[in-house]
């Protein structure tokens, strides 16, 4: 990517001042010079924010696979693509090259076709971080179907309701998946999950763990036969710009998650975009990303990003506890890992370790240091910077969302000068801007305000699957005519964002999107349960936890409370998935509410963090005494 280059800030303020005076120069420089594409855009871009109507690239013709593959196989066909490290250290690394990788996904795409995929159609991935994973997606974007990934760690009921949603006819997912010394049998929860009425036709099975499971005839195929008789070759679908590529959910403040379309122009650009000038990489860099492709940091920036690039992107099947405490050091070191991204959660887990487990590696080949998901707080960010980068490797704190397909505010390394807490200056084509609440711009620095982005960049959603209303109402109301994130964030006096946590109902548990509102609707669902409020608290590990207020019904029936906490995180298991389990429950008689018959989520967070001095304003509560009760049977510790 010659075009805009930035090698200093003098550069980056240049870039920045183009992007925002001529986007549409700005990204088309971009697109025509980096890709490759049928049929160039009639036009760069048409959008109206107040109906939530984006398009990027208009009439363009591409395939984006042949970008992230194709292209790359005359200079880089021996290149490792895909640098598989197994969950077991003592399984071999499995280098795939680009060249390996381009007759992997054309098998995958014969099968699918052969399945009956079609260009448009939804196919849902359920699999392990194994390389059948970035494999299935690829294949999908070659013959133009859909893809869907959920989460490997979700239950059944999330699963068949994403499939259910987007009327998936064909499921791929492995007998079983591995997790440290532990090993889980994704394959029962596909067939629990299908035993509701759901759209599948065909469920593709890996082999990858052994796990006896049931194939149910006619609908279950083992996927490794498929693709030993298919054929290598395969000519890939001329996809327009505006075609959706993938469906990825986040979840809400309310209702059901939001299954976010992303189409492949303007995200195989951002993606690219974005990849190149924060990560930076040179011939023979080995990058690491340790996201869940189950995640869209494992979309754009295991898959999508790295691979458009041409480089090599490690693929880590475990965690980063297994075998022991200095698993991450170990692969860094093993692969000499030039660029290394991952979240605080997982930094502040192993700054609590013994600093034995990292000062036995040699991690000298980092030249860069990624964060992601959440605030970074201070110490984690000095511990990050002092232990793993030596303060040799900038570390870059990359804000972006689900919604957004990219990076978009974060310190471009080696150019922007970091400041713990701070995601610091926008990336060139994102226009930010601090709203208060009566909807005018914040001026001032260091006051707090909701984040929003005025202006179009390539990479952001186009809607939300199915329901384009929703997508206007979530995303484009509270601020008519500017995408509001949900975040709150302040500036400083150079500029620099600092995000400052989430202004609506959805807490952030170790790096993971979590809506309070689909939790309670699932511990509501149980039979002992009158009503629920869930708010997040701060915690050392997670960032935040969270903390339920539950009233039971009135049974007259005396209940084990012990036995009743583990019953409901149970059930929240089962109908969300483990990651959503309740770190404290208090049983209460009652939950404060407004005459309108709101629950004050304010008070209830306030005695969550252990904060009784001041609870505001509570003249409008029906129930003032229960807050007492509340504050004093507070759950410690
Ligand atoms: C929310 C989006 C971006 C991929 C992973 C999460 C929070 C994310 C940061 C950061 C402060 C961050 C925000 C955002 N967040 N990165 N560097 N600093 N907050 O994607 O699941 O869609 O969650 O994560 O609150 O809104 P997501």
């Amino acid at each position: 990517m010659s075009y805009y280059k930035i090698e200093n800030l003098e550069q980056y303020f240049k870039a920045y001042k183009k992007s925002v005076k001529s986007p549409e120069v700005f990204w088309s420089d971009i697109a025509e010079e980096n890709f490759t594409w049928y049929k160039k855009w009639d036009k760069v871009l048409e959008y109206d924010l107040t109906k939530a109507e984006v398009k990027w690239f208009i009439n363009g013709k591409l395939n984006i696979v042949k970008n992230c593959i194709d292209r790359h196989l005359n200079k880089k066909g021996d290149k490792t693509a895909i640098l598989f490290e197994p969950n077991n250290p003592e399984e071999p690394t499995q280098h795939i090259t680009y060249m390996e990788l381009h007759e992997r996904v054309c098998k995958m795409a014969n099968v699918l076709k052969d399945q009956g995929v079609k260009k448009g159609d939804r196919v849902c991935i359920y699999l392990p971080m194994i390389p059948e994973l970035p494999v299935a997606l690829l294949a999908c974007a070659r013959i133009g179907a859909i893809h869907s990934v959920v989460f490997a760690g979700f239950s059944s009921s999330a699963l068949i309701s994403r499939i259910n949603d987007l009327d998936c006819k064909v499921l791929i997912t492995s007998d079983g998946s591995f997790r440290g010394n532990k090993s889980l049998n994704l394959k029962s929860i596909v067939d629990e999950a299908l035993e509701k009425p759901s759209s599948i036709e065909k469920v593709l099975v890996v082999n990858r763990t052994g796990t006896e499971i049931q194939m149910k005839e006619g609908r279950d195929l083992w996927l490794q036969p498929l693709l030993d008789k298919a054929p290598k070759d395969h000519v890939a679908e001329v996809m327009d710009a505006e075609d959706p590529l993938f469906i990825l959910y986040t979840s809400g403040s309310t209702g059901k998650p939001k299954g976010m379309v992303h189409t492949i122009g303007g995200y195989m650009v951002y993606t690219a975009y974005t990849f190149q000038t924060i990560f930076q990489p040179k011939e023979n860099d080995v990058y690491w990303c340790t996201a869940d492709i189950g995640w869209i940091t494992g979309h754009s920036y295991i898959v999508y990003g790295p691979l458009l690039n041409g480089a090599t992107t490690v693929l880590f099947e475990g965690i980063p506890s297994y075998p022991d405490h200095g698993r991450f050091w170990d692969v860094i070191d093993k692969h000499k890992v030039t660029q290394f991204y991952t979240a605080p959660t997982a930094i502040r887990a192993l700054a609590r370790e013994n600093l034995s487990y990292i000062e036995n590696h040699d991690l000298s080949t980092i030249r860069i240091l990624g964060s992601v998901g959440e605030p970074i707080n201070e110490e984690a960010w000095h511990w990050y910077n002092n232990h793993v980068g030596k303060k040799q490797s900038p570390i870059t704190d990359t804000w972006w969302q689900t919604e957004n397909g990219g990076i978009m505010i974060a310190p471009i390394p080696y150019v922007t000068p970091t400041k713990p807490t701070y995601a610091s200056l926008p990336l060139p084509g994102v226009q930010p801007e601090l709203m208060d609440e009566r909807r005018n711009e914040i001026e001032d620095n260091q006051v707090v305000g909701s984040l929003c982005i005025k202006f179009p960049w390539p990479g952001m959603a186009r809607t939300i699957w199915g329901d384009h209303k929703r997508f206007v109402e979530t995303y484009f109301t509270a601020f008519p005519g500017k995408y509001f994130t949900g975040d709150g964030a302040l500036r400083d006096e150079v500029g620099y964002y600092r995000i400052t946590g989430r202004v609506d109902d959805v807490v952030i548990v170790s790096g993971h999107n979590l809506g309070t509102a689909p939790i309670e609707d699932a511990i509501n669902e149980h039979p002992a349960v009158a009503e629920s409020a869930i708010v997040g608290y701060p915690h050392d590990i997670k960032g935040n936890a969270l903390y339920g207020y539950i009233t039971l019904m009135e049974t007259g029936e005396v209940r084990d409370r012990d036995n009743l906490r583990r019953e409901i995180n149970q059930h929240i298991a089962s109908h969300i998935g483990p990651i959503a389990k309740l770190d404290k429950i208090q049983f209460v008689s009652g939950l404060p509410k407004t005459r309108s018959g709101k629950i004050m989520r304010r008070i209830l967070r306030k005695i969550a963090e252990g904060d009784f001095s001041n609870f505001g304003d509570t003249s409008t509560l029906l129930n003032p005494e229960i807050v007492e009760e509340i504050k004093d049977e507070r759950i410690e510790g």
